[in-house]
């Protein structure tokens, strides 16, 4: 069954207690926690404080998204709340070294491709990878429109682990709704991350398990 990793980034704090409270009800394999650093990518997101609130309201595994420079610096402090930890390809300076260094720790680590980075480039780290995220829109805001080229790049990395016999989960992030939600399954994606699609209704449990049963 695809796993579904509902990104929290832009409730209010008051609608992120509510929220958590219902996911902690419902069928979430992981939640989606995208961190900001404003130089990485236009923003800023959780601080560590946040986290750790979210981390001890929910028995859901986290799964914190670094879009920050120099991740590798600040990995330490994400570490405890963390079951899956990504950092961005483009932002790393030695990509075996630091995805090792998460593994030692006992957290799976994974890779981030922007739309604009080819899948072969990340083929060489994959075996050092727990999960690779492919970006379906440019990393910084939630409600973009997915862009299509990341189902060719899913299905060339789905093809890469499997002719490989690796165990590494393929992830999409950005613009995920039930439409290019089944496109991305189609294509090889095994965890889907969804924000607006899953916050702009009431019904969040709906939509839930619209996006499990895809
Ligand atoms: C964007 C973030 C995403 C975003 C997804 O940089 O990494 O996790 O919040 O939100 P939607 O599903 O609205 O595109
Ligand atoms: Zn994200």
């Amino acid at each position: 069954m695809i796993k579904i990793s509902p990104s929290i980034l832009g409730l209010a704090s008051e609608r992120l207690n509510e929220v958590i409270d219902v996911l902690n009800m419902s069928k979430t394999d992981l939640i989606h926690v995208d961190v900001m650093d404003g130089k990485f990518v236009p923003n800023t997101s959780f601080t560590i404080e946040q986290i750790k609130n979210i981390f001890q309201k929910t028995t859901i595994p986290l799964d914190i998204h670094l879009m920050i420079e120099e991740p590798h610096k600040y990995i330490k402090e994400y570490i405890p709340y963390a079951e899956y930890l990504g950092v961005h390809y483009e932002a790393v300076k030695d990509c075996e070294n630091t995805l090792r260094e998460i593994k030692r720790y006992g957290v799976k680590p994974y890779l981030v491709i922007k739309p604009n980075t080819s899948a072969e480039e990340i083929f060489p780290f994959l075996s050092h990878c727990d999960m690779v995220l492919v970006m379906s829109v440019e990393p910084g805001f939630g409600g973009q429109k997915f862009i299509p080229k990341a189902l060719e790049k899913i299905k060339k990395i789905k093809k890469y682990i499997n002719e490989n016999n690796l165990n590494v989960l393929v992830e999409v992030d950005g613009g995920v709704n039930n439409v290019t939600g089944k496109e991305a399954v189609t294509a090889g994606a095994d965890v889907l991350v969804v924000g607006s699609y899953l916050f702009s209704d009431n019904d969040i449990m709906d939509r839930i398990t619209k996006i499990k049963n895809l």
